[in-house]
This record gives structure tokens, C-alpha cells and sequence, in this order.
């Protein structure tokens, strides 16, 4: 979900749905404000997307539409507060959410409030004894008006404000967190506090923006970025006050304590769509200066690979006997690439495991064990919790992240971090090449760090990653025929993805891609596995998307793929072949043809990836699709 909160002197609601309008990539399914104004909370909410709640505020007689930026009323949306009504409060909370309890429904939009309408709750996560506290609560007579787990917590809030004789909010929510149990972040305003923020946060994203006279608080940077580059995150378990001109950080037993100053040095235009039609496409477009981006720095002229940054000392590296690579979705996919790598640079065994899957199954891990938590937004709870796991385990923990202290790399040992810039389209382009590139180097370090054999190969493949950036663009500019065999492939029932060896991870993406965009049936499988089951599905015409890998080097794995497209060519699919530069054993097997350039095995998922994005992005858009926005998810999930 995307949280915003605002304190200051200018209009808080024009700020607040710029905020949202930022963070919708977080969840979209209903959006909601509260305002304290005029001695009480204004509050509006709506299911669906951000549209639909400033549809709904545009109709109301107190709405004012928040000014543009760069009329000389403030940046985004300052417009001089208006003296009455929803546009005139300075203080607001919003939010964007993504449903766990209770459908997506007007009611069940944040924020929440208690019953005397005091206080107004927004909350990301979920609070696992929920349905205790209701329990208890309806109890003691209160009413609830929604399904949600957050609604407890203005009860609650108002309950202490109320009954308990607490002062002040900030007291009020430090009692409440110290019952609840689950991860969450909580933002609440109270009708009788005009000027103040409170926020909470356990295992949930947080940030602090601070203004001159003003005050943000958000589940991430990119909400404020346009109005203060500087910031706060806050640690596990802590409760923060924002006013105009003061930010209070606490512990949930209320010890004054410290967040961690940082300074956001992205360009506020990095989160723009910047003349493409949906950020996806910009993002796509940006992989070859992302790839770029996360090598600077870290290769040597004399071709080693240099990880001042991983905190994890070349000693313990050497220690390690086993590497487990946990992530989830995308970032999945990646760490699928890595095993291929890892175990031909190292020859230390690795695993590649479904972060959700991980820690339930009691995997064997002890302090010579690296588990490489793999995650574009460093919040991804399935992700967190499998570290945490490893952690307890005392293995050491390596992060690979796009996301300056979020908690993933924050709970980690060490930290790689990908350089993609942020990433607003739900479905991952530039982060997972990113991904891919950190793995290899991740890889390519321990191999040097612990001199064994397959260290010769270090320098030449230190050579081929920087060729890379220039190859990814070379693809980018030959994309055309893709875009026309979307529109041929638009209305196709469903579509087969194979790949052998790294292409099988490939094949795997290209697969997710599709569903995620198309909402189209698509399945990727190791090309070999095909003729075990997954062959029954092809009939006459069914697409079948053919990763195929570079005849040098692994001649043997080409010479099977090129079996494989045979035998599906056969049963009537229609082949649409992914292959090199000068590869013509596959010319006669080829339906449809799409060249990357000449690229060595382990990493030519850098350049057989793209394909798949635009020709899944061009898929949905044919078919009409919020390509940026797909239906169901979200892009950092951070429930279980
Ligand atoms: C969500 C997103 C996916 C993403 C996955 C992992 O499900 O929709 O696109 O790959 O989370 O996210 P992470 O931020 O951990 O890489």
C-alpha cells in the first residue's frame, strides 16, 4: 500500500494526492484522504484507482483541485489553502491500497476512523490478532463499520484518547503497537491535534521527509521527493510525530531515540514518465544505462571485480560451503540466472529457493551458509522473513536491492545495490537486469576472493560484462518485428515459453510477463521437460516462444533446443525463435525470427530478456490493458 502524510502550512490535500499519485504503483485497488479541518476530519474514500477518489472529491462543494506546479502557488499542488472546507486542512493523511482484509470496497478504504469520527487510521501490512482486538472491542459495544484489521486500531487509538486519559496521540499509539502483533505501518491524525502526523512502524516501510516549515512522512521517497530531497528512515519498532516544525522519534515504550538522516540524490524526473506512454516503456528503454550504472565502480582496469560495499569480510567469503539465492517473482527469475553463474564461477554449491517456500520447510543452514536475498524494493515480506530465518540460523546474509535502506538490505550483512534508478511499472524490466548483473558479480567476486580455478575466467568475463550496456541497446533498436508479432499475437488463447539452461529462467520471465500484463494463459518449461507433458498442449498454431542459446561455447545445448523446436514445429506450433546473430541451424525451424547479438552463455539472459518485455508489454497494450497498473497486484508486496 502507499502512505502518505503531511504537515505544513500549505493546502495538505493537493500534496497528499501528489503523494498517491506517486505511490500508486504500490496498490491501486481503493484511495482514500483525511483532512483535519475545521475542528474534525474530513474524510473521503473510494474503491479503484486514484481517479475514482478525485472524481469524488471534484464533486464535493469544499473541493478545490490543487493548484499545478509552477503557478506560483508552491510545487504540486500548494494552492494557497482555501478557508474552509476539504481543501483548506494542512494536515492530511492518504492512501492507496492493496486488499488483504476485506475486499476492495468504498467502506473498506483507509483511512478508518473511530467511532466518534476523532481519529483517522491509515495502515499498511496486517495485524495478525485482529480478530482478537475485535472481538474485544465489540465487547465493549463499538461498532464497526468496515472488514478491515486497521479499523481496531482507531478504535483503539480513541479508546486510550478517551477513556484511558492518555494525552496525546503519539502516547496513545506507542500503548496500541505494544499490542499488536503482525507487521505494519500506521499513520493516524486526531481531530483535536490539528498540527500532527503520528506514524508507527514495524517491519514495514517508513520514511521522514523533512520541509522547511513542513513535515512528510511516507512509505517511500519517491511521495516527497519534489518537495525535500531530505529524509529519515526510521528503525524496527518505532513511533514518530511530525508538525511543522518538528519531527519526534520514539521507541514503542517512549525513549527518545534516532532515525537515520539520509539525502535522496535522484533526480525527481527519474519518477516521470518522461514522453513515453507508460513507465514501463521508459523503463525498458533505460536497461541499457542501468546496466551501465550498476557496473560503474566495481570493475577494476585490471579486470577484477571490486565489492568494497558487500561488508562481508574475503575470510568469511572463503568460509562459505552452500549459498542459498531466496526471492520472489522476478527478482526469482534472477536468482535462477545466478545459480547457472555462481556454481560454474565458484563450485560452491548453490540453491535458488521461492522465498515464500524457504523457511517453512526447515532448510539446513549454519554459519558457512550465504543466503542471497534477492528484491527490487527491499520490502517484499515473503523475502524478509526468509532472511530473518537464515539470520536466526546464524548464516550469513547478502542482499542484493534496488532500494537505498529499505529493510532487506537493512537487516542484511551485507548489501550489492542495483543502480536501476526506481522502478515504477508493477511488472519488473530494469530492475531484473540489474538483478542479473549483481548476481554476476556477486559470483564473479567470490570466485576471485577465493582464487579457485574457474578465477582464470574472471578477467575475460569482467571484458564481456562491459560490453553489455551496448548490446542491451543494440536489441532495444531491433525491436520493431516484435512489436508487430504482438499485435499478430494479441488474441492467441495462450502462449509457450522454452529455454534450456540459463534460457530456461528466461523462458520462466517471459512466461510472467505475459500474465502479468496480458492476463493471457502462458507458461515457460525447460524445452527438455516438454516432451514429459507440457508437449500435449501445443495444437495446431499455439505460439511457442523459443529461447535458444549461442551455438558457441555450449554447442551441445543449442544443438538440443534446435531438437526441441523441431519436434513442436511438428505438432503444428507456430516457432518464434530467439537466437544470435549468425545462428542459421535454426533459419529452417523459425516461424517468426528475432536476432540478439552475439553474447557469451551465462550472460545472455541480458539480452533474450528484452524480446520478452516488449513483446509482453506490447500484448497488453493491444489488448487495452493499464500496462503500468495490471489487474490483482502490486509492486512491493509486503504481506505474506
Ligand atoms: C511483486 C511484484 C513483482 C516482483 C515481486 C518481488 O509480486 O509484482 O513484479 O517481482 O513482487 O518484488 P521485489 O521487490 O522483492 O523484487
Amino acid at each position: 500500500c502507499g502512505i502518505v502524510g503531511y504537515t505544513g502550512a500549505r493546502a495538505a490535500l493537493g500534496i497528499v494526492l501528489d503523494g498517491l499519485r506517486r505511490l500508486e504503483y504500490r496498490g491501486y485497488d481503493s484511495a482514500g484522504v483525511a483532512v483535519v479541518a475545521e475542528g474534525g476530519l474530513l474524510v473521503c474514500k473510494r474503491a479503484g484507482k486514484l481517479a475514482n477518489l478525485e472524481k469524488a472529491l471534484s464533486e464535493r462543494d469544499d473541493w478545490q483541485p490543487p493548484a499545478q506546479s509552477g503557478d506560483g502557488a508552491g510545487q504540486g499542488g500548494g494552492a494557497a489553502p482555501s478557508p474552509t472546507g476539504i481543501s483548506g486542512g494542512t494536515t492530511a493523511i492518504g492512501h492507496t491500497r492493496w486488499a488483504t482484509h476485506g475486499g476492495p470496497t468504498d467502506r473498506n478504504a483507509h483511512p478508518h476512523l473511530s467511532s466518534d469520527c476523532r481519529v483517522g487510521v491509515i495502515h499498511n501490512g496486517i495485524i495478525e490478532n485482529f480478530a482478537q482486538l475485535r472481538d474485544e472491542l465489540e465487547g465493549c459495544d463499538v461498532e464497526f463499520a468496515s472488514d478491515t484489521d486497521t479499523e481496531c486500531v482507531a478504535h483503539l487509538l480513541c479508546r486510550e484518547l478517551e477513556q484511558s486519559g492518555v494525552e496525546d496521540l503519539a502516547e496513545a499509539m506507542r500503548r496500541v503497537c505494544r499490542r499488536l502483533e503482525g507487521a505494519f505501518t500506521l499513520l493516524a491524525v486526531d481531530a483535536n491535534a490539528p498540527d500532527t502526523v503520528v506514524g508507527a512502524r514495524r517491519s514495514s516501510p517508513l520514511v521522514v521527509g523533512r520541509g522547511d516549515g513542513e513535515n512528510y512522512l511516507a512509505s517511500d521517497v519517491s511521495a516527497f521527493i519534489e518537495h525535500t530531497r531530505d529524509a529519515i528512515e526510521l528503525g524496527q519498532d518505532q513511533v514518530v510525530v511530525i508538525t511543522p516544525d518538528e519531527v519526534v522519534i520514539t521507541d514503542f515504550a517512549g525513549n527518545v531515540t534516532a532515525g537515520k538522516d539520509f539525502h535522496i540524490d535522484w533526480d525527481a524526473s527519474a519518477a516521470e514518465k518522461g514522453g513515453y506512454d507508460y513507465f514501463m516503456l521508459k523503463e525498458i528503454a533505460e536497461q541499457p544505462q542501468a546496466v551501465a550504472e550498476t557496473l560503474i565502480g566495481r570493475l577494476t582496469e585490471a579486470g577484477e571485480i571490486a565489492l568494497d560495499e558487500v561488508r562481508i569480510t574475503d575470510q568469511d567469503l572463503r568460509d562459505i560451503d552452500k549459498i542459498f539465492i531466496v526471492a520472489c517473482g522476478t527478482a526469482y527469475h534472477a536468482g535462477m540466472v545466478a545459480k547457472y553463474a555462481i556454481e560454474h564461477w565458484t563450485r560452491i554449491p548453490c540453491e535458488v529457493e521461492l522465498a515464500s517456500e524457504f523457511r517453512y520447510r526447515d532448510p539446513v543452514l549454519d554459519r558457512s551458509t550465504l543466503l542471497v536475498a534477492i528484491s527490487q524494493s527491499g520490502e517484499t515480506m515473503d523475502t524478509l522473513m526468509a532472511l530473518r530465518h537464515a539470520k536466526e540460523q546464524k548464516a550469513r546474509v547478502l542482499a542484493i536491492c534496488n532500494t537505498n535502506g529499505s529493510t532487506i538490505p537493512r537487516e542484511s550483512d551485507g548489501v550489492l545495490y542495483t543502480h536501476a534508478g526506481p522502478e515504477i511499472a508493477v511488472a519488473s524490466t530494469k530492475a531484473f537486469l540489474t538483478q542479473l548483473v549483481a548476481c554476476y558479480l556477486v559470483g564473479l567476486h567470490l570466485a576471485q576472493v577465493r582464487g579457485i580455478k574457474y578465477a582464470d575466467e574472471v578477467g575475460a568475463v569482467v571484458a564481456q560484462l562491459q560490453a553489455m550496456p551496448s548490446k542491451v541497446e543494440e536489441v532495444l533498436t531491433t525491436m520493431e518485428p516484435v512489436r508487430e508479432l504482438a499485435r499478430e499475437l494479441a488474441n492467441s488463447r495462450s502462449v509457450l515459453f522454452i529455454g534450456r539452461h540459463v534460457g530456461y529462467p528466461v523462458a520462466l520471465e517471459g512466461a510472467l510477463k505475459l500474465k502479468e500484463l496480458a492476463y493471457m494463459h502462458a507458461e515457460g518449461f525447460a524445452a527438455g521437460e516438454l516432451k514429459h507433458g507440457p508437449i500435449a498442449l501445443i495444437d495446431e498454431g499455439t505460439p511457442v516462444v523459443c529461447v535458444v542459446p549461442s551455438p558457441a561455447g555450449r554447442g551441445v545445448l543449442h544443438d538440443k533446443i534446435v531438437s526441441n523446436i523441431q519436434e513442436i514445429r511438428a505438432r503444428g506450433a507456430r516457432t518464434i525463435v530467439i537466437a544470435e546473430e549468425g545462428d542459421d541451424a535454426v533459419l529452417p525451424y523459425a516461424d517468426d525470427l528475432v536476432r540478439v547479438p552475439r553474447t557469451p552463455t551465462l550472460l545472455a539472459p541480458l539480452v533474450t530478456t528484452v524480446p520478452l518485455q516488449v513483446l509482453a508489454c506490447e500484448i497488453a497494450a493491444s489488448r487495452g490493458h493499464d500496462v503500468d497498473q495490471p489487474r490483482n497486484l502490486a509492486k512491493s508486496v509486503t504481506v505474506e
